[in-house]
């Protein structure tokens, strides 16, 4: 049985209405004013309101508002004297439902009622609806984002199983890939790229000598000057490296950085002897990094050049051999950013 809560300052009227949602069916309670219903609605749960607009104290149509703001679910119908169709579009606008014209008929006012109450639910189940949808939504969501997460950390983790490979095998390069990643990571943010493309430049850091498996330890590990073929066979590993991952889909152009990242800008790198405009950015970006690093470096044919030498490489050839973009962003980074390889 629904509950209705009658509020109007007349007491016949009040009454009259009272003695209709009875004959109906209802559950009604009265209250003779605002003040008094805002009373009785703390207490009880109505399913509708029947409201005077003019009583003394607060306008029906300020208590109605009041009751759909804290009691969402209740419905509202206004029940007057006055036939003012600039107040009947107001009571719409705040939510009622319906208007009830004084002096009214018993079957007008059940029929009223029963409509009221009618939209009222269906408004409920909408709502009901909606909410539950939305909290699905979500969840899927959240879900989605989980297994994406967990997707990135597993392709992450296999890299640096990939990279830790390589560097087991050749113990002087070790740290080599994960300092050229961080270099060549730190250049795409300083030059603005997106943290997408910053991040697949880094997993390209990761993993750019890959091919080196493919080498010697011997060769690669050997103290004092390289002969010219085994320079050549040093030669072959970003197309080594490109072979062993090309058939991986990436989100980044993986393969193509480790091919790329011996390019230089005029065409005097290997393996493919490509011009800057042929060199996808973030192998233009890794190659500026992978110098950087590799001059900074010990290495088993010489001690360290020391990081300024290393610089000067980078900003006596930019634009001939590295990219100009890359390389003065790079050469921003440790000269007034303070940024260390280690
Ligand atoms: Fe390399």
């Amino acid at each position: 049985m629904a509950s209705i809560l009658v509020v109007d300052d007349d007491e016949p009227i009040r009454d009259l209405i009272g003695g209709i949602l009875e004959v109906g069916g209802y559950d009604s309670t009265l209250a003779a004013d605002a003040f008094e219903a805002r009373k009785i609605l703390k207490k009880q749960n109505f399913e509708l309101i029947l409201c005077d607009i003019n009583m003394p104290g607060e306008s029906g149509l300020d208590f109605v508002q009041y009751a759909a703001t804290e009691y969402p679910n209740i419905a509202a119908v206004m029940v007057t004297a006055m036939d003012d169709p600039m107040l009947a579009n107001h009571a719409i606008n705040i939510g009622v439902y319906e208007y009830i014209i004084k002096p009214f008929e018993r079957n007008g006012v059940l029929i009223s009622v029963g409509n009221a109450l009618r939209r009222r639910q269906l408004e409920i189940d909408n709502r009901t609806y909606r909410l539950r949808l939305e909290k699905k939504v979500e969840e899927r969501t959240a879900a989605l984002q989980d297994s994406m997460e967990k997707l990135q950390k597993s392709l992450e983790g296999s890299i640096q199983a990939i990279a830790r490979t390589v560097e087991m095998r050749d113990p002087y390069t070790a740290g080599h890939q994960q300092r050229v990643a961080k270099l060549a990571g730190a250049i795409a943010d300083e030059m603005g790229l997106s943290d997408d493309i910053s991040y697949g430049i880094r997993m390209g850091g990761l993993i750019h000598d890959l091919g080196k498996v493919s080498i010697p330890a011997e060769i690669l590990t050997k103290p004092g000057r390289i002969t010219k073929i085994e320079f050549e066979l040093i030669k072959t590993h970003p197309q080594v490296g490109y072979d062993i991952l090309k058939s991986i889909e990436f989100p980044w152009p993986i393969a193509k950085m480790v091919f790329q990242h011996h390019e230089r800008m005029d065409g005097s790198g290997y393996p493919g002897g490509l011009p800057g405009s042929n060199i996808i950015l973030e192998a233009r970006i890794l190659g500026v990094a992978d110098v950087v690093e590799a001059m900074a470096s010990h290495r088993p044919y010489r001690p360290s050049l020391g990081i300024d030498k290393a610089l000067e490489e980078i900003s006596i050839n930019k634009g001939k051999l590295y990219d100009p973009d890359a390389s003065e962003v790079c050469l921003r980074l440790f000269r007034q950013k303070g940024f260390l390889l280690d």
